[in-house]
């Protein structure tokens, strides 16, 4: 079996984005592959969270991995920080990786615009997410659109340690999903809907009650045409919405299009609405029963424990291949 590796942050409570882009991908993908599934905390605190709010938020996204439909029979979820092999596999990276190449990506200049005070973290932030992906062997990363420049870089960097000291690495493909690879913010619809987003209208979770749903997609935006067409460039808004339908509701654009031909945006919105709250019930009623057992626990720490075996032996190669301590 192929090896995937993806993870997520627990810097909020996942997005529709994260759900379609991400999450979506990872339950069709069990069944096929030896996946590995990273909560990764350590990612998160290259901005600043507040402890308590963290902590929380680690365990509400493991519950919502499991509610969602990872089987952790099938595959391995798990901490980022309980696996030190992480932040030890991190440094090595940050070493053979350039200044220069690191500050190019755009989510270091996006996340560093206007601030005055940046952790070297955030700059190195894709050194450490190249060591994740790296010390499991990966074949395969599904992620959503924004991560495709991380991704090239975690490849260079791999092609980089193996030239200079050996093929250690399994050099990992990218796996983007075909749509929904970018869902946008609901308030600003040319801009990535993100979990951190400090306008909460602009992103749904799987977490928010129906009325809230129906709320944040009423007051979408959208345009003044009342067309329900799918034109990006054009009418980012209702493109957005009409993608976020096609993909929780089955159905193509086109048929979309179709049957909101001269109706308006009131009642796709309302369908939408509707749609989206199916999806999420059966969601909300499994994370909440999770959130009150020790099972949760339990699965962490099976987890842990299968990572911290197979990341330790690739970080022994790495290691040894570098020279670092006394074991050739
Ligand atoms: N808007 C999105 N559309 C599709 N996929 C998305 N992903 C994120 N946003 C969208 C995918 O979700 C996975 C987990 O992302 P992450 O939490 O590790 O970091 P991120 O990409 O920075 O996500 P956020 O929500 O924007 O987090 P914050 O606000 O904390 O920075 C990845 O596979 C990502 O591609």
């Amino acid at each position: 079996m192929k090896t995937i590796f993806s993870g997520i942050q627990p810097s909020g409570t996942i997005t529709l984005g994260n759900y379609i882009g991400a999450m979506k991908q990872f339950v069709e993908l069990q069944n096929d592959y030896n996946c590995y599934f990273c909560i990764v905390d350590q990612h998160a605190i290259t901005v600043p969270q507040d402890p308590a709010e963290l902590r929380k938020n680690i365990r509400s996204l493991a519950a919502l991995y499991l509610a969602v439909g990872i089987d952790p029979d099938k595959a391995t979820l798990f901490i980022q920080s309980e696996v030190p092999a992480h932040a030890q596999a991190g440094w090595i990276m940050q070493c053979v990786s350039y200044i220069g190449e690191l500050e190019r990506m755009t989510q270091f200049k996006d996340k560093s615009a206007g601030k005055e005070a940046v952790s070297a973290s955030l700059l190195t932030y894709p050194p450490l997410m190249a060591a994740d992906i790296l010390l499991y062997n990966t074949d395969l990363v599904p992620v959503g659109e924004d991560q495709k420049q991380h991704m090239e870089l975690t490849r260079d960097l791999a092609e980089r340690f193996n030239k200079k000291y050996g093929e250690v690495f399994t050099i990992p493909e990218i796996r983007i999903p075909k749509v929904g690879a970018r869902i946008m913010s609901l308030q600003e619809p040319t801009k990535k809907m993100s979990k951190s987003d400090p306008n909460k209208k602009a992103f749904i979770t799987p977490l928010d009650e129906p009325k809230q749903i129906e709320k944040k997609i009423k007051s979408a935006v959208t345009d003044s045409d009342g067309i329900v067409k799918f034109d990006v460039e054009n009418k980012p808004g209702i493109s957005n919405l009409l993608s976020i339908y096609s993909i929780l509701g089955n159905k193509s654009v086109s048929e979309l299009e179709q049957m909101y031909d001269g109706k308006g945006y009131g009642a796709f919105k309302g369908d939408l609405a509707e749609v989206v709250v199916n999806v999420f019930k059966p969601i909300q009623e499994k994370y909440h029963n999770l959130m009150e057992t020790s099972e949760l626990d339990d699965i962490l720490d099976r987890g842990a424990e299968k990572a911290n075996q197979t990341a330790n032996l690739t970080l022994k190669n790495m290691e040894a291949a570098m020279g670092l301590g006394r074991r050739k």
